[in-house]
C-alpha cells in the first residue's frame, strides 16, 4: 500500500500543470522566457492570470500528495514518514516529469518550489508563512524570483530550527530530513539562475519574456 502511496504521488505531482495551461493558449512554454515549467515563467511568458492559475495547481498537488493521499491510500494514521515521502515524490515528479515525456515531448518539468510550498504547508505551515514573507521581501525589493524562491527554501529549516530549540516545539525526524534537504535541492533545481545570478545576467520579473 505504500508504495501504492508513492507511485500516486508521482503521477500527481508530475502533472506539468504550466505546460498544461500553455498548450491550451498555443504556447509552448519550454521554448519562451527563461524555458521552465513553473509558475513563474508560466506568469512571465503569459501574464498574472496564467501565471497565478500555474501556481495554485503546482502548490495543490504538493498539498494534496501530502495531507488527502496518505489519508486516501493508508487511511487515517498515516505515519508522518509516509506523507514526507509522499509530498518528496510529487515534488521530484514535478521536476522530473513522465508525463511530460509522454505528451510534452521531454522529461524536464519545473524548479519545485510551488510544489515545495504546498507539500511544506501540509507540514510546517509556520516555517511555509516565514518562507513567504522572506519570498515577497526578496522579490520585492530585487525582483529576481529565483533568488526569493532559494531564500525562502533557506529559511524552511532556519525557521524549524528555532521552533525546536527556541520555542520548544519538536518536529519528526522525517521532516527535520526533509526541511534540511530543501534548500540543497532548491539550489540544485534553480543551479542555471545560480550562474546568472553569479554574473548578473538572471532577468528580472519585470523583464520582457
Ligand atoms: O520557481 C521557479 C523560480 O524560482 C524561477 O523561475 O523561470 O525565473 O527560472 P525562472
Amino acid at each position: 500500500m505504500v508504495a501504492l502511496l508513492f507511485v500516486c504521488a508521482y503521477l500527481l505531482g508530475a502533472i506539468p500543470f504550466s505546460l498544461v495551461v500553455a498548450k491550451a493558449r498555443g504556447v509552448d512554454l519550454r521554448a519562451h522566457g527563461s524555458g521552465n515549467a513553473g509558475a513563474t515563467n508560466a506568469m512571465r511568458v503569459m501574464g498574472r492570470g496564467p501565471g497565478a492559475l500555474v501556481f495554485i495547481l503546482d502548490f495543490l498537488k504538493g498539498l494534496v500528495a501530502t495531507v488527502a493521499l496518505p489519508i486516501l491510500v493508508l487511511g487515517e494514521g498515516a505515519p508522518v514518514w509516509t506523507m514526507v515521502v509522499a509530498g518528496a515524490v510529487a515534488m521530484l515528479g514535478h521536476v522530473v516529469t513522465v508525463w511530460g515525456a509522454l505528451f510534452f515531448g521531454g522529461w524536464k518539468g519545473g524548479k519545485g518550489v510551488a510544489t515545495g510550498a504546498g507539500m511544506l504547508t501540509g507540514l510546517v505551515p509556520i516555517a511555509v508563512l516565514a518562507g513567504l514573507l522572506v519570498f515577497v521581501v526578496t522579490v520585492a525589493s530585487t525582483r529576481l524570483v529565483s533568488l526569493g524562491s532559494i531564500l525562502a527554501a533557506t529559511t524552511i529549516p532556519a525557521t524549524l530550527i528555532v521552533q525546536q530549540f527556541v520555542l520548544g516545539r519538536t518536529f519528526a525526524t522525517a521532516i527535520w530530513v526533509f526541511a534540511l534537504a530543501v534548500p540543497l535541492f532548491i539550489v540544485w533545481t534553480h543551479r542555471d539562475n545560480v550562474r546568472r545570478l553569479v554574473t548578473g545576467t538572471e532577468a528580472k520579473v519585470s523583464d520582457p519574456a
